[in-house]
């Protein structure tokens, strides 16, 4: 039996790998864990609950996850986006647990053109991604055993994102204006928990940093067109800028080149959203 600790476990990326793969033919027996039960910024509970369990993985889904609130929660976002995982890594280290822990493509700055490689240098331009970033160092510095996942501009049925809130403006008959200058790769939550089931059950060893994105690229307005062209909406209006406390990289495509050499196979982003939507509106 592989034991597998989910933290953040109200969140959208972790009720998709519940909903996806809780009960599963692989012998992956995982443990779901929200904020109320394991807090992952409390240095001792997070220390006596990997003591008093027997994990082989940390499948770290818990963050500060809200961009714009991130630039004036700054201490907050720091806590739990990089103090906390210092806390997880410490104690995957002490008790042999390999950890997998989410990042994102806001840890680069958007000047580049072309998609960006796991070599590349971040830079990041806001609170969450600079928070992200020390997260990441945290685990690096700290562990062998890790994969650090970036994804990118994730959606799904569950909680809040950019998908869920363009459909209820769309079903409330509402305009938007939405930006086109920003460019990166729309990700269905199911494909990313489909990636982590994937090195979990192959008990893959090439540890180090993976970038997560289906093939493809688009803006927001693009995301936003696709949605609305489903379901037959005109209300969709494509704007320069976006105003907003924090800045975003106007390029965050991330290269998937890494993730095809493990010979993992990738979809396209639309077919991602058109999952979605099936999901959503049956
Ligand atoms: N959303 C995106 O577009 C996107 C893009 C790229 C990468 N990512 C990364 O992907 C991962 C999953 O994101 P997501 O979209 O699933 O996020 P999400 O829906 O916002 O879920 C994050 C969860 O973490 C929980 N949490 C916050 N602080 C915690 C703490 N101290 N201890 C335990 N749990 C805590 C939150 O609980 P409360 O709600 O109760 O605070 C929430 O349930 C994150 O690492 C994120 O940075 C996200």
């Amino acid at each position: 039996m592989i034991n597998v600790l989910v933290t953040g476990a109200n969140g959208q990326l972790a009720l998709t790998i519940k909903e996806l793969f809780y009960k599963n033919g692989d012998q992956i027996n995982f443990i779901f864990k929200n904020k109320a039960e394991l807090d992952i910024s409390n240095h001792d509970k997070v220390k006596d609950f990997f003591k008093s369990n027997q994990l082989d993985y940390c499948v770290n889904c818990a963050a500060f996850t809200n961009v714009e609130l991130a630039e004036t929660k700054v201490e907050e976002a720091f806590e739990i986006n990089a103090e906390a995982v210092r806390n997880l890594s410490i104690a995957c280290q002490n008790t042999n647990v390999v950890l997998l822990h989410i990042s994102t493509d806001y840890v680069f700055d958007g000047k580049s053109s072309k998609p960006y490689k796991e070599t590349n240098q971040p830079n990041p331009l806001n609170v969450y991604g600079k928070s992200k970033l020390e997260g990441e160092i945290a685990v690096i510095s700290t562990l062998s055993n890790y994969f650090i996942v970036r994804s990118s501009w994730l959606y799904s049925k569950y909680g809040h994102n950019f998908f869920k809130t363009v459909i209820k403006k769309i079903q409330n008959g509402e305009t938007m204006n939405i930006v086109n200058t920003q460019i990166g790769t729309p990700t269905n939550c199911d494909d990313l928990a489909n990636f982590i089931y994937f090195l979990i059950k192959t008990k893959n060893d090439q540890f180090g940093i993976y970038h997560f994105a289906p093939i493809g690229q688009t803006s927001w307005y693009g995301f936003a067109l696709y949605i609305a062209s489903y379901f037959k909406s005109n209300h969709i209006k494509p704007v320069e800028t976006y105003r907003s406390l924090a800045k975003r990289p106007k390029n965050s495509v991330l290269s998937n080149e890494k993730i095809k050499s493990l010979g993992y196979d990738l979809g396209k982003w639309e077919d991602g959203v058109k999952r979605c939507l099936i999901n959503y509106t049956l």
